[in-house]
């Protein structure tokens, strides 16, 4: 069972909405497409910057070294021929090799978070995850794990803080066929008492009965969502996709309990930025 400060404030729907109302008013990159979905479009200078660190730091995770362009990365991926130490959630993991480029992506991610105005609205950001997601799943037994991320599921059940927001980010690929569902919050999470950490995602089986969002996700555009709107990964036959997710932590809401992921407080990392 995850670790997780059971005795924090449920955040509200209203105050979910409101915070992505007072959001999108003062930033004009981001447009919501639902009361708590946000769409990004970012600087081309900020996304370029950000391709850049990501495709660094893959390159590094391989083993040797990989050398090429990120087409040739995605090409090398969809063919099998990557050697890259990744979580059965298709995570590139935090090594001695990849450490330096994970400090160089998380200090470009505040950067983008103070040109959207983010930042000011947060008190923390998770460790990001970098995904190179395969058109199809690794083994069958990768999506029968507990937290499987192809089941339809919010990641408080994993043991995240109940008031996060997602900043979900599509780097290059196949994001049209290899791409994520996401749902509007069922009304039941909020009444029947679901922002809380579960054993597994089939716990929440039946939960989530509408269908999809449409997103029209496209390569640039990322999204901001609320941690109450259900989603999960899905494959449909399609190539390789390389993503990145992080967690924030909204205002007056602080990390100051273990969660599933490790937290920076925007305090400690607010030097970056001065
Ligand atoms: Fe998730």
């Amino acid at each position: 069972m995850p670790v997780v400060n059971v005795n924090s404030p449920i955040m509200t729907q209203e105050e979910r909405t409101q915070w992505y109302r007072e959001l999108a008013a003062a930033a004009s990159s981001i447009r919501l497409i639902h009361p708590l979905v946000g769409s990004v479009t970012f600087a081309a200078e900020d996304f370029r910057g950000l391709q850049h660190a990501v495709f660094h730091l893959l390159a590094e995770a391989c083993t040797p070294r990989f050398e090429g362009d990120l087409e040739a990365f995605l090409a090398a991926s969809d063919q099998h021929r990557l050697s890259i130490d990744t979580t059965p959630g298709s995570v590139i993991k935090i090594s001695y090799k990849t450490y330096a480029g994970y400090t160089r992506l998380h200090h470009q991610i505040g950067q983008i978070l103070k040109h959207l105005r983010i930042l000011e609205r947060i008190t923390a950001m998770s460790l990001a995850n970098l995904r190179v997601v395969a058109g199809e799943a690794k083994t069958p037994d990768t999506e029968k794990r507990a937290y499987a991320t192809s089941k339809t599921h919010i990641d408080v059940w994993a043991g995240e803080p109940n008031d996060i927001v997602h900043l979900w980010i599509p780097l290059a690929g196949d994001v049209e066929r290899t791409t994520m569902d996401l749902f509007a919050p069922p009304e039941r999470l909020f009444t029947e008492g679901w922002l809380r950490p579960l054993d597994n995602y089939e716990a929440a089986e039946g939960l989530v009965t509408d269908p999809p969002l449409d997103l029209n996700l496209s390569i640039g555009r990322a999204l901001l969502f609320d941690g109450s709107c259900p989603h999960r990964t899905r494959r449909m036959q399609g190539a390789t996709r390389i993503s990145m997710d992080v967690k924030l932590l909204r205002k007056p809401f602080d990390a100051t309990t273990q969660f599933a992921s490790s937290y920076l407080a925007v305090e400690d990392i607010g030097v970056w930025f001065s």
